[in-house]
């Protein structure tokens, strides 16, 4: 689905959120530098993250919302990255959909008495009210108000089939056996569940909308793991149909790994931006993604190397990019807990400089003046 941006009011224009370089990205228009975040900026490579971290749990940093508004701005200005993302984690959703969730400390998430049967599905609570994640609204609200007028700030949830592959497998996992067995032996569970899921997360991110989220990101971190006919078949109906439920005029941002297999039928699911990873060039996926944004694409262990080779590996993604309107710069995948802080200083600084030194995209789109 084609989503328009045309009926922004000269206000909004002018209104410096969505005047910023971060949204005109989202919407292809030319910017004077390109735009970069990082996936997981606010996280253990940070030294304030790590100490806030020794007196609290991570889930209850989550719902500590003045604690999560915290991180949230201050990994912002620690990088000087264009836009925010909320503080919060993909798998909160499943407690109020009826699961009990747990961090356990080296083994990362636990989802006790998982789903493993067609029976099971019926344990997915239908997420009526939005009301249990209250404390994730009031995050956003209280980061939207402490963020300066001109970073956006976007909100964030899985997708249908990355958030059903931890609730079936209980965690994180290689092969995803129990996932793709349920998938392909029970279809009327498989679809059941991947509805029911679909509508929790468009509630749940336009919940976020209405508390003060700019854009929003669906995270379909695992679905790499299907060939292009599964991903077809059993999930680019559902991943649409959240799509499509967004409120208009927000940029939904579609990111996944592993999807160089994958790159049309995701982008026929629908989003403004596509998230890549680094399996793949970005000159070569840009071209198989529509019309569209892109968001991507440098891998993050290059972060572990010294400064000068940070700095040719983004110039590199820069010129496949060859700064036209749309690209926003980012890592194919999260920040590593082990990664320097002073490397990804570094990354924005030399994407900021790179690319507003280098020939860029003087604008076709840009809209006529008034
Ligand atoms: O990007 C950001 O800065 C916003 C915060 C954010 C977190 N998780 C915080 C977090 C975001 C966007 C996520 C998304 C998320 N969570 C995903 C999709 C992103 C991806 O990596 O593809 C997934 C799969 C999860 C589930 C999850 N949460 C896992 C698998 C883990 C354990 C692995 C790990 O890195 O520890 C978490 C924990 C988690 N989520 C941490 C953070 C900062 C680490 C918790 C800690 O402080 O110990």
């Amino acid at each position: 689905m084609e989503r328009d941006f045309d009926g922004l009011k000269p206000s909004a224009q002018m209104d410096p959120l969505q005047s910023s370089p971060f949204m005109r990205a989202c919407r292809r228009e030319p910017t004077s530098y390109t735009p970069i975040w990082l996936m997981r900026q606010a996280g253990r490579y940070m030294p304030e993250y790590r100490s806030l971290r020794e007196r609290v749990p991570f889930l209850d940093l989550c719902k500590r919302s003045e604690l999560a508004a915290e991180v949230t701005v201050m990994a912002v200005k620690r990088l000087g990255v264009d836009a925010a993302i909320i503080f919060a984690d993909l798998l909160l959703i499943v407690e109020p959909l009826g699961f009990a969730l747990e961090y356990t400390k080296g083994d990362g998430p636990v989802i006790h008495h998982p789903i493993r049967t067609g029976r099971d599905v019926e344990r997915v609570r239908e997420l009526s009210t939005v009301e249990p994640l209250d404390y994730v609204f009031r995050a956003v609200e209280l980061a939207r108000r402490a963020l300066p007028n001109h970073i956006p700030l976007i909100g964030f949830a899985g997708a249908p089939f990355t958030l059903a592959s931890y609730l079936i497998e209980g965690g994180a996992s290689r092969n995803f056996i129990h996932t793709k067995t349920l998938m392909r032996t029970d279809h009327g569970a498989w679809h059941e569940l991947m509805s029911r899921l679909a509508r929790a997360l468009a509630r749940y991110l336009n919940a976020q909308i209405k508390a003060g989220a700019q854009a929003v990101q669906l995270f379909d971190s695992w679905v790499g793991a299907l060939g292009p006919d599964d991903y077809r078949r059993y999930v680019l109906p559902h991943t649409r149909a959240v799509i499509e439920q967004i409120t208009p005029g927000t940029p939904v941002i579609h990111f996944g790994t592993g999807t160089a297999g994958l790159l049309e039928a995701l982008s026929e699911a629908g989003g403004d931006v596509i998230g890549i990873d680094w399996r793949i060039r970005l000159d070569q996926a840009w071209p198989r993604i529509g019309e569209r944004a892109i968001m991507g694409n440098l891998d993050p262990t290059t972060l572990f190397a010294d400064l000068a080779l940070v700095r040719q590996e983004a110039g590199a993604i820069l010129d496949q990019a060859q700064g036209r309107a749309g690209h926003i710069f980012n890592l194919g995948h999260g920040i590593l807990p082990q990664t320097p802080m002073q490397n990804v200083i570094a990354l924005v600084e030399a994407v900021h400089e790179i690319s507003s030194s280098r020939p860029r995209d003087i604008g076709t789109r840009m809209s006529a003046p008034e």
